[in-house]
């Protein structure tokens, strides 16, 4: 290679090092992006639920595809017990497996969710009449083909175990097992694929508090008794004016017990705030200060929206004062609580 040539190869080498993590550089124009911001603070991602039958929409599909806005994908519904294993003994991974291609088309990151809920369960789960061996095998089956089929990945493997006084939610696994259906799942799971990370994922655990703490006590018992656990899911479905001010406290104290955390389902809903320039500066403002947070805590380590546009939002929206949770409006215009996020990154 000519002296020169070499010269500008190192140029355009040097400068793509530097420039890429920010910002793609695309026909002379910098791109930007979501899941680029999130990059550039060393976020593993930013990502985004999704349902495969929101993807016939073609603008949908164009934004979710992009990788500059979205590094990672979790499936909003089709991974869950309902959807993967209908009758005793039966795996049904069609559905997943749609999400899962996409994911693996894309190079993006998969979350899976969930192994162990008590919402969205087969008839023959919920209305069971197990003993408490019966069911213990019946969760461990479970976990163990989920995670052993959707190899490789980060798993929600229980998700909301607690109540808001942080007491055990009663469901037919804590009413039938009592919270050892937790360390049952959770071992399966790391049986299932020793290098899946493993969380524990949750609501109402933003801030600090009797929640919050008792999830912190689980954790640390957890990690005394020798069972496998590498997280915490901070689920984030929040409303505007309401995002608790010890978001960062809360997940330092997270962490200090030897997990990660990952934002894993943020919207934040306007209530009885007009969805106008006020309303829509005050969610910016609010998307801003969870994605700070965040950004402030090393070991957390991505962000997933609960979906990104106000369209397929699972938050219903009645104008004018209630919903519009996403950072892009219905008809695809970002919202200003996109710019929140870019900010809160930065
Ligand atoms: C929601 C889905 O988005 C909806 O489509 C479905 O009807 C109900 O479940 N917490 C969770 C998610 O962990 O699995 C839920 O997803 C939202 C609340």
């Amino acid at each position: 290679m000519h002296h020169l040539g070499r010269f500008f190869a190192l140029f355009v080498l040097l400068a793509g090092a530097v420039a890429l993590p920010a910002s793609d550089a695309v026909d002379g124009r910098t791109k930007k992006g979501l899941n680029l911001a999130a990059k550039a603070a060393k976020k593993l991602y930013l990502g985004t639920a999704t349902n495969s039958e929101e993807w016939n929409d073609t603008t949908y599909y164009s934004i979710l595809e992009d990788n500059a806005e979205f590094g990672q994908i979790t499936a909003a519904n089709v991974m869950k017990w309902f959807d993967t294993e209908p009758e005793p003994g039966v795996f049904t991974f069609q559905d997943g497996d749609v999400i899962a291609n996409f994911v693996k088309k894309t190079g993006k990151k998969l979350r899976g969710h969930n192994c162990v809920w008590h919402n969205q369960l087969p008839d023959w789960v919920v209305n069971g009449t197990f003993t408490a061996p019966e069911l213990a095998f019946v969760v461990e089956r479970h976990c163990f083909e989920l995670v052993h089929h959707y190899r490789g990945q980060v798993w929600d493997v229980i998700n909301e175990s607690l109540n808001d006084d942080g007491t055990f939610r009663s469901d037919i696994f804590y009413d039938t097992l009592n919270s050892t259906y937790i360390p049952i799942a959770l071992r399966a799971a790391r049986r299932a694929d020793p290098h899946a990370k493993l969380y524990i994922n949750d609501y109402n655990i933003e801030g600090t508090g009797a929640k919050a703490t008792a999830l912190k006590n689980l954790v640390k018992s957890l990690k005394r008794q020798g069972v496998p656990i590498d997280g915490v899911g901070i689920q984030s479905h929040l409303t505007v004016g309401q995002v608790p001010t010890t978001l960062r406290q809360n997940m330092e104290e997270f962490v200090a017990l030897g997990i990660e955390v990952a934002i894993t389902e943020l919207d934040i809903r306007l209530l009885n705030t007009t969805a106008n320039e006020e309303g829509l500066a005050r969610q910016k403002a609010d998307y801003e200060t969870v994605i700070s947070a965040c950004n402030a805590v090393e070991k957390c380590v991505g962000v997933t929206l609960w979906d990104f546009t106000d369209k397929f939002s699972w938050i219903p929206t009645t104008p004018p004062n209630e919903g519009y949770p996403c950072p892009w409006d219905e008809n695809y215009v970002k919202k200003p609580a996109y710019e929140g996020i870019i900010q809160g990154f930065q």
